[in-house]
C-alpha cells in the first residue's frame, strides 16, 4: 500500500483544550480524528473501542480528568475533588482488565489532593496529565532501546493484536521495539495475526506497519501453529494490559495459545510493557477479564455467521503464565526469569512504580 498518510500516527493528542484521538473503529479504511471536550465523550470512546490499547486508554483517562477541571464550575476544592472522583469512577468502569486507567486516575487524584484551592488543583492536574502524555512517548522510546538488542537483522517477528502507535500516544510498546530495532539498522519482517474477533491485527497493526513501510504479512489466527512449525518466524513480541508480581501477563485473547505454541517450537516469546502496566498488589482472583458482546463473534457487520441465539464465551483477554515468557521489556530494562524476583528488584523498587 502506498500510504496516503505519511505522517507519524498520533493516536492521542491534547489540542486547544480538547483531546484529539484517532477513531480506530474507522481503520483501516479512513484515518479520521475525534475531538472530545468532555470526559463523558472520552469514557464512551474508550468503551466503544474508538480508542483502545492499555497505554492509550490510560493517557485518555488522565486527559479526561483534565477536561473535568476545565469544564468544572466548582467553587470549592472539595467540590472539584468530588467531581474528579466521580469522573474517575466512570472512566475506570469502562474497561476492567487493563490496569492503566486505574493507574492514571489514581495519579491524577493523588496530585489533586495536594492542591489547596480550585485554581491550584486545576494547575496541578493540567501539569500532571500533560506530563503523562509526554512521558508515554519517552517511555516507549526507552522500551525500544531496551528491546532493540534482542532482535537481529533478518528476523521475522510475529505480533498479536496491536501494541503499536495506535495503542499508545504514538510509537508503541511491542511495535516500538521493532521501530527501535529498525532505527538501529536492522531489517525486520513482521507477521501480524488478524486477532479475532475485533481484528486489531488486520485492521490496526497491518495498517500501522504498512503506513510506516514495514515488511508485514497478515495471517489468520488459526495459521499460528503452521507458520511456527514451518520455521517461518524467529521471535514473538506482544504488549500487555496488566502484569502481576508473579509475571502473569494479561493481554489480548489468543496471546496464551501463541505463547504455548512458541514454547513448544522453542521460539523466544517477549512482552513489552511500561511500568504503568504492572499491578503488584492484585492476584489473579481479583482481576476481571472483560466479557464482550456475543455479537462480536456471531456477526460480521450485520450478517449472522453463527446460528441466532447461540450461547457464546467471548473474553477479551487471557493470561499467559511466566513459564512461557522469555523476557519482559520495560523502560527500566529487560526483566528475565524468574520474574517474581526481577519484577521485585526492578519494578517494585523503582521510583516510577
Ligand atoms: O481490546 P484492546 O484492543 O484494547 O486490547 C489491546 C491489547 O490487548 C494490547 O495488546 C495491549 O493493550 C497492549 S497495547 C500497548
Amino acid at each position: 500500500m502506498k500510504s496516503l498518510y505519511r505522517k507519524e500516527l498520533l493516536t492521542v493528542q491534547w489540542r486547544r483544550n480538547a483531546v484529539q484521538i484517532i477513531d480506530q473503529t474507522k481503520l483501516p479504511n479512513k484515518l479520521v480524528y475525534l475531538r472530545c471536550t468532555d470526559h463523558r465523550e472520552i469514557a464512551k470512546a474508550i468503551k466503544s473501542l474508538v480508542v483502545r490499547g492499555a497505554p492509550a486508554i490510560g493517557i485518555c483517562a488522565a486527559l479526561a480528568l483534565l477536561l473535568v477541571t476545565i469544564n468544572s464550575k466548582a467553587k470549592t476544592e472539595k467540590d472539584l475533588k468530588t467531581e474528579l472522583e466521580r469522573a474517575g469512577g466512570l472512566l475506570i468502569s469502562t474497561r476492567p482488565t487493563a490496569v492503566n486507567i486505574n493507574w492514571a486516575v489514581k495519579r491524577i487524584l493523588q496530585i489533586s489532593s495536594s492542591g489547596k484551592n480550585v485554581k491550584e488543583i486545576k494547575r496541578l492536574v493540567k501539569r500532571e496529565a500533560l506530563t503523562m502524555l509526554n512521558d508515554d512517548i519517552l517511555t516507549n522510546k526507552k522500551m525500544g532501546r531496551t528491546g532493540s538488542d534482542l532482535f537481529h537483522d533478518g528476523d521475522v517477528v510475529m505480533t498479536h493484536c496491536n501494541a503499536g502507535s495506535l495503542a499508545t500516544s504514538t510509537y508503541g510498546t511491542a511495535l516500538g521495539v521493532l521501530r527501535a530495532a529498525r532505527e538501529d539498522g536492522k531489517n525486520l519482517k513482521v507477521i501480524a495475526t488478524e486477532t479475532r474477533p475485533v481484528m486489531q491485527g488486520s485492521r490496526l497493526t497491518a495498517f500501522e506497519l504498512m503506513h510506516d513501510d514495514f515488511d508485514v504479512r497478515l495471517i489468520s489466527d488459526t495459521a499460528v501453529g503452521y507458520v511456527m512449525a514451518n520455521k517461518m518466524i524467529d521471535k514473538v513480541i506482544v504488549g500487555a494490559d496488566r502484569i502481576l508480581c508473579t509475571g502473569h501477563v494479561y493481554n489480548k485473547i489468543g496471546t496464551y495459545q501463541i505463547a504455548i505454541m512458541a514454547h513448544i517450537h522453542k521460539i523466544p516469546f517477549y512482552v513489552a510493557a511500561p511500568v504503568s502496566t504492572f499491578d503488584l498488589k492484585s492476584s489473579i482472583s481479583e482481576i476481571t477479564i472483560e466479557d464482550r458482546s456475543p455479537e462480536e463473534i456471531t456477526k460480521i457487520k450485520n450478517i449472522f455467521i453463527a446460528p441466532k441465539g447461540i450461547n457464546t464465551i467471548n473474553p477479551a483477554f487471557d493470561i499467559t503464565p511466566p513459564n512461557l515468557i522469555t523476557g519482559i521489556i520495560t523502560e527500566l530494562g529487560l526483566l528475565e526469569p524468574p520474574f517474581q524476583r526481577s519484577i521485585d528488584t526492578i519494578i517494585r523498587r523503582s521510583r516510577r512504580y
